[in-house]
């Protein structure tokens, strides 16, 4: 999987480049959005402030991908795409015996993680929610994005007590006081933290990777959102499952803007007699 990605993670590079300069004088101001966070991310363009945070979040991800420590993990998710846990399998959790150099690898790349960072310095949210803290650091992207905004605090949400209490202090280590941490199961959790911090501007979800569940977290999500909120959907090719669920909740009548970016998928929110577009850029 990760050999088949470096081959064709440049040629996807290429078709994005191509689709930027298309989009980028877009008149649409979310397209235009888009367009200018992915030109950014793509040629790794840094103010001083994002390169001092940028600096510092990577120094992380470098001293997490060396750290031996073992650590016990339950993991309320679909785990990987063969496996196909049950709904009481995950909800009960799996838990597991690994290492922090271990888990690192899931974190979202430094090319996403700076996408992320780049859409929030675009988008300007009061409030983001991340599904999928683990080691917090597509949160800390977010977060410092979110920080040099001048605006903006990320509620990210974790079910591993063990992974809550090392993104905590990764969080402090850095010095972000912007992100407020929620552990447990989504299902426990989302209801709670949604009526407390209506309306939200910003979600990314990397977590569950169950189609069911991802329709029914965006279902819950829905009377909670902003009217111009903008949703990132993680791994939308991960599974079967997850490309349906993509597909499926691309047709929500709120959802005006789909950006297909082959391995997250953006939606962003506009009022209903909008007509939709959809582009993919695969
Ligand atoms: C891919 S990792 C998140 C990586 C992180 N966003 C990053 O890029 O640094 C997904 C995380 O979601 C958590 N998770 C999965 N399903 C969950 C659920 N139903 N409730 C709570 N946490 C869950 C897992 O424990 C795991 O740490």
């Amino acid at each position: 999987m990760k050999l088949l990605r470096r081959i064709f993670f440049p040629l996807w590079k290429i078709r994005a480049r191509f689709w930027v300069r298309k989009r980028i004088k877009e008149e649409q101001e979310p397209i235009r959005k888009v367009a200018s966070a992915l030109k950014d991310s793509l040629k790794g363009k840094l103010d001083v402030e994002e390169k001092l945070w940028v600096k510092n979040i990577e120094q992380l991800r470098q001293e997490l991908k060396q750290n031996e420590q073992e650590i016990i993990v339950t993991d309320f998710g679909a785990g990987s795409p063969n496996e196909n846990r049950t709904p009481q399998e995950m909800y009960t959790g799996v838990v597991n015996s690994t290492k922090v150099s271990k888990v690192v690898c899931a974190s979202k790349s430094p090319f996403w993680s700076l996408f992320l960072h780049k859409l929030i310095r675009e988008f300007q949210p009061e409030k983001g929610l991340e599904f999928g803290t683990s080691l917090g650091l597509s949160a800390s992207y977010q977060a410092s994005a979110m920080t040099i905004n001048g605006k903006g605090k990320l509620i990210t949400m974790e079910g591993s007590l063990s992974l809550v209490e090392k993104a905590v202090s990764n969080f402090t280590k850095i010095g972000l006081i912007n992100i407020e941490t929620v552990q447990g199961r989504f299902s426990d959790n989302l209801e709670k933290v949604l009526s407390q911090n209506n309306p939200i501007d910003y979600v990314f979800l990397d977590a569950h990777h169950d189609k069911n569940a991802t329709i029914e977290y965006f279902e819950t999500l829905l009377p909670f959102l902003s009217d111009n909120c903008v949703i990132v959907f993680d791994d939308i090719r991960w599974s079967k499952g997850m490309k349906k669920a993509f597909s499926l909740i691309t047709q929500n009548p709120r959802i005006k803007f789909v950006f297909d970016l082959k391995e997250m998928g953006v939606c962003i929110l506009a009022p209903e007699n909008k007509e939709r577009v959809i582009y993919k850029v695969k």
